[in-house]
């Protein structure tokens, strides 16, 4: 059975979830609800959504086939979504819209996506839209995202691609702290700055891209190969179960039935000290780097004004 993290707030959160974003395959977006169902019913208990994915309604409609099946409950179930970056100024209407598309009458956890703030301008002559990154607003976002949860409608919130400088500015003024920063972590990128920063402040650091996304710099990795070779496990499992050994919690994304089941199986057994530290020695890269944020009209000039770096 699935382990669990448990946030500030009391939720246990499982420590697998399945990442939904179906990259810019129209395919893989059309087999959303057919992997909503082989991952419930190879043990995934918890799912990673976003209203920027554009298949929660998909998702909606597999998990209400589910629950009249009777396999799960949605108290069996952890979902998470996240608000959008043209949204910052109408969060309960974005939050209404997902949960209206997923179905739900509650999210277990509502994130902020990208500290990243977007207007939208219509532009009357040609009917189009034009977009344009604009400063943050965090005081009044966040005080939004708090009123979300006083009104039931999520029961945790937390941010997502947040420097530690970031939530810092966010807690000067928040009520409620962050149960989450969702940030890419994996052997390649192991956040061990932000990971201590967010102990210390009881915010749990959950990974995203924790195969390292479409490329073969994780799982091709030299050492993840050599010490999945050793353990005679897959280099997708040493990646994750490294996750969960730091105390992350990973969001793996897969389609194909196999990989899901693979992905799951990383308990009851776990990564040598030795083995551990090797890891820990893999020279860091950023694999996401967030360059569409980044422009001369941007609140963000550099790719390292994104991330305080
Ligand atoms: P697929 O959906 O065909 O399984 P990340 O979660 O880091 O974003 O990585 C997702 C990518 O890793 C997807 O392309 C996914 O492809 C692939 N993937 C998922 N699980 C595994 C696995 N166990 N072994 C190899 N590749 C995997």
């Amino acid at each position: 059975s699935m382990a669990h993290v448990q946030l500030h707030t009391g939720g246990r959160m499982p420590v697998i979830g399945l990442g939904m974003w179906p990259g810019y395959s129209q395919e893989e977006k059309r087999q959303t609800g057919a992997t909503v169902k082989a991952a419930v019913a190879a043990g995934y208990r918890h799912f990673d959504s976003a209203s920027v994915y554009g298949n929660e309604k998909d998702i909606g409609l597999a998990l209400q086939e589910i629950f009249l099946s009777g396999a799960v409950t949605r108290g069996d179930l952890w979902i998470t979504s996240k608000l959008w970056n043209p949204d910052h100024d109408r969060v309960q209407e974005a939050c209404d819209q997902t949960l209206q598309d997923l179905q739900l009458d509650y999210l277990d956890l509502y994130l902020i996506h990208w500290p990243v703030r977007v207007k939208e301008h219509y532009q009357q002559e040609d009917g189009t839209r034009k977009t344009e990154i604009v400063p943050l607003q965090l005081d009044e976002t966040w005080k939004k995202m708090e009123q979300l949860v006083r009104t039931g409608r999520v029961r945790a919130i937390g941010v997502s691609n947040f420097s530690s400088k970031k939530i810092d500015h966010l807690l000067a003024n928040a009520t409620i702290v962050p149960a989450v920063n969702q940030v890419e972590c994996h052997p390649v990128w192991q956040q061990k700055a932000l990971h201590d920063y967010c102990t210390s402040k009881a915010i749990h650091l959950s990974g995203y891209s924790p195969l390292g996304n479409w490329g073969p710099k994780v799982l091709g990795h030299p050492i993840v190969r050599e010490i999945a070779d050793k353990l005679s496990k897959s280099p997708a499992q040493v990646a994750l179960r490294w996750g969960i050994q730091m105390g992350h919690s990973v969001l793996p994304k897969s389609s194909n039935p196999d990989r899901l089941k693979e992905n799951l199986d990383i308990f009851g057994w776990s990564i040598p000290d030795e083995d551990f530290q090797k890891l820990s020695g893999i020279q860091q890269e950023r694999l996401i780097k967030g360059t569409m944020w980044v422009n001369d009209t941007s609140p963000y000039k550099r790719v390292e004004d994104l991330w305080d770096e």
